[in-house]
């Protein structure tokens, strides 16, 4: 296929045919015998899920991430994923979702990104084996708009937990750097804010709903042309919030590598499956781009910046 030509300050990951032969050649085919957990740390599958899951080590997953294909008629290259009547959808949710179950620590904990509709059926499956702790929603802005109906311009992200009451939330390493809107002062000093150079901010507790992240789009390095990608900033909130460094974190359907990259960039080990082989490409491609460019966009000095506030917004 030929090279896309891009706008000079498009940043979307291009790789050649000559890349893409290359790294295609080195990627890790589905097992044919069971792996034990050192040999499944920072692979990255290609393949179908459901050929990969019997041989993956029981109780070695930390933070399960799982970004599925929604209830949605959608193309993933050659995969056309098919929209099919709620009942259907469950079953083949059911069909990789429970084998999974058994892969997860005691103490691991899951993550598990929804549209609206399918948000039913994550619920109902969900609470059938986990603790379900909350319901995260993700504004992400961008949507298709309708002449009959509401934009739809928010995902859901169910979090659940193995254990109800050992699992892994470091709260201080995910909280939210603020505008403050009318700066109150205490004895002459500032309550709860520090005043810099691009204005006054307060270190907030983060909330279930998320409006400080944008998805990817061409101007940010992190972009590919996969059609759902999910920006870093949410999996590193995520990932801080429920791991630890060195932890295990897994991505079932890891389409551009996502999760993998930010895992490596916060120092967790990751396991990735994704059955679409120039997904696969480019995800490896951006673990290679990591060891240069270890940033993540809208997190930085170990905070969180709002939308738009951050320092390095024009990056
Ligand atoms: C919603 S996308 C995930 C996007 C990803 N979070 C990212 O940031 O790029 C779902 C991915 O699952 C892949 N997929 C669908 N069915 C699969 C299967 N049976 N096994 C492995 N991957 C599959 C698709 O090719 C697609 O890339």
């Amino acid at each position: 296929m030929p090279i896309k030509q891009r706008a000079p300050r498009n940043r979307t990951l291009t790789l050649s045919a000559e890349d893409l032969r290359k790294l295609q050649r080195k990627a890790t085919p589905v097992p044919t015998k069971k792996l034990s957990l050192s040999n499944l740390k920072n692979r990255l599958f290609l393949g179908d899920l459901l050929q990969v899951l019997p041989h993956l080590p029981d109780a070695s997953i930390d933070l399960l991430f799982i970004d599925p294909p929604y209830n949605l008629t959608k193309t993933y290259g050659s995969l056309k994923f098919q929209s099919r009547s709620e009942q259907d959808y469950e079953t083949w949710f059911r069909s990789w979702f429970q084998p999974l179950i058994a892969k997860l620590k005691p103490t691991a904990s899951v993550y598990i990104c929804c549209d609206w509709k399918t948000s039913v059926v994550v619920q109902k499956v969900l609470s059938e084996s986990l603790v379900i702790r909350n319901r995260i929603t993700w504004e992400r802005e961008k949507g298709r708009g309708s002449l009959n109906n509401w934009k739809n311009c928010s995902e859901d992200i169910w979090y659940a937990t193995q254990s109800e009451t050992d699992f892994t939330f470091n709260v201080d390493q995910v909280k939210l750097k603020r505008k403050v809107i009318a700066p109150y002062k205490e004895n002459g000093q500032p309550k709860d804010w520090t005043s810099g150079k691009s204005g006054n901010f307060r270190l907030t507790h983060p909330s279930n709903l998320w409006t400080d992240i944008s998805i990817p789009f061409w101007s940010m390095p992190e972009n590919t042309d996969h059609p759902t990608q999910k920006p870093e900033k949410l999996l590193a909130k995520l990932i801080l919030a429920s791991s630890k460094p060195g932890d295990l974190v897994f991505d079932p359907f890891m389409g551009s590598g996502t999760t993998a990259v930010v895992a490596r960039k916060l120092a967790r080990s990751f396991c990735g499956v994704e059955i679409n082989p120039e997904y696969h490409a480019w995800a490896q491609k951006r673990l290679e781009l990591c060891e240069t460019s270890p940033k993540i966009q809208g997190y930085s000095d170990g905070v969180f910046w709002e939308r738009n506030s951050t320092p390095d917004a024009a990056d």
